[in-house]
């Protein structure tokens, strides 16, 4: 699989990323079984195999069980480290946190960043991860106190980049503006079956669409040299397999898909994935499969590139109506 560089760091990573949140098993707190760390690495290692160099984790994904699956899977693959790249997130707490009235919120705050690093660290058995991302927006978020952190983490070797997800333009600006080193991920929703960021452009200024809606976060990324990345990518399956009440538009999406996966000899993951790859911005699909088989055909789409008419074939059936 065809690699780049993230700007503004040293880090040459795959085309497609691999998200690690359907490894480790459920969302408890009961312990790995062999099945669970079997799955899991076959995985990661079908990953591996088909050239990604790129793993997404969070600190909450199955309550820190994807992280410690990863971990024990790695401290088995010898002198593996310094091949790949390793992406945490932190900032979400559960409910029942640590308290049991603890409401689900976000948490930006200093203790709650150094911890969650820590943690990982800890789970995944490594001295550092590559890139730390903040999860979701925290409407109490303090740039400066997000910075003491980052500098913190930084500076003692735990993160070597950081990034955000979920953020728009004027969110990355404001905390920007307090940090020394610049962010170098958005990670957001990206999909045919969820195409605001890429439709917003198209709509603004119109008066029949929600113009106030352009948020203009792929532009500001491309501008400021920030790596997207689409979350979701193949919205859990759906793209390939709408369910008898889906709307009509689903239903034709599927099938333009399969026909241009026929037409191209390839997978249908291939095109869906294809779509997100052809955007100028540069976006790195995250795929979330577990399933081997479906990791393989993903890889694929780095060898299909669609054509202008059937990119925006699978857009305007994704819109549900041509372009303006
Ligand atoms: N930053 C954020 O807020 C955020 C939010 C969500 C996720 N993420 C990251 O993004 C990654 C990907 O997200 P995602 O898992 O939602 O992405 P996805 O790749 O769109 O969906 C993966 C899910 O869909 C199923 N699936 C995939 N292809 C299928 C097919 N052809 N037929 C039926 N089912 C299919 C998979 O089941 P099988 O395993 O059985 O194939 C899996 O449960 C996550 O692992 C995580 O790293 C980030």
């Amino acid at each position: 699989m065809k690699k780049y560089k993230i700007a503004n760091t040293d880090l040459e990573v795959s085309k497609v990323a691999y998200g690690c949140m359907g490894i480790g098993g459920s969302w408890d707190d009961s312990p790995l079984t062999d099945k669970v760390i079997t799955k899991a690495a076959e995985a990661i290692t079908t990953a591996l195999e088909n050239g990604i160099n790129f793993f997404d984790h969070a600190d909450i994904y199955k309550k820190g069980k994807s992280e410690l699956v990863f971990g024990k899977i790695l401290k088995e693959m010898k002198n593996i480290r310094d091949k790949i790249i390793i992406q945490s997130k932190c900032g979400i707490r559960f409910k029942g946190n640590p308290n049991p009235n603890s409401p689900g919120r976000y948490d930006f705050s200093y203790e709650h960043i150094i911890n969650s690093v820590d943690n990982s660290l800890k789970r995944l058995g490594t001295e550092y991860l590559d890139i730390l991302l903040l999860h979701r927006p925290d409407p109490l978020m303090e740039p400066e106190e997000v910075a003491k952190a980052f500098d913190e983490v930084r500076k003692k070797g735990k993160v070597r980049y950081f990034g955000v997800s979920n953020f728009n333009g004027n969110q990355i600006s404001l905390l920007q503006n307090s940090l020394d080193n610049p962010l170098v991920v958005n990670q957001i929703e990206i999909s045919l079956l969820h195409h605001h960021v890429i439709n917003d452009g198209i709509l603004a200024n119109q008066l029949s669409g929600n113009y106030a809606a352009a948020t203009g976060i792929l532009d500001y990324c491309k501008l400021n040299k920030i790596q997207v990345q689409a979350w979701s990518p193949v919205a859990l399956g759906k793209i390939f397999n709408p369910v008898p009440d889906s709307d009509e538009k689903e239903k034709q999406l599927a099938n333009q898909i399969s026909i241009y996966a026929e037409e191209k000899r390839t997978s249908k993951e291939a095109i869906a994935l294809a779509w997100l790859l052809k955007h100028p911005v540069g976006i790195q699909p995250v795929i979330g499969t577990t399933n081997p088989e479906r990791i393989k055909n993903s890889c694929l789409a780095d060898d299909i590139e669609l054509s202008r008419e059937e990119w925006y074939t699978l857009f305007t059936i994704a819109r549900g109506a041509p372009v303006p």
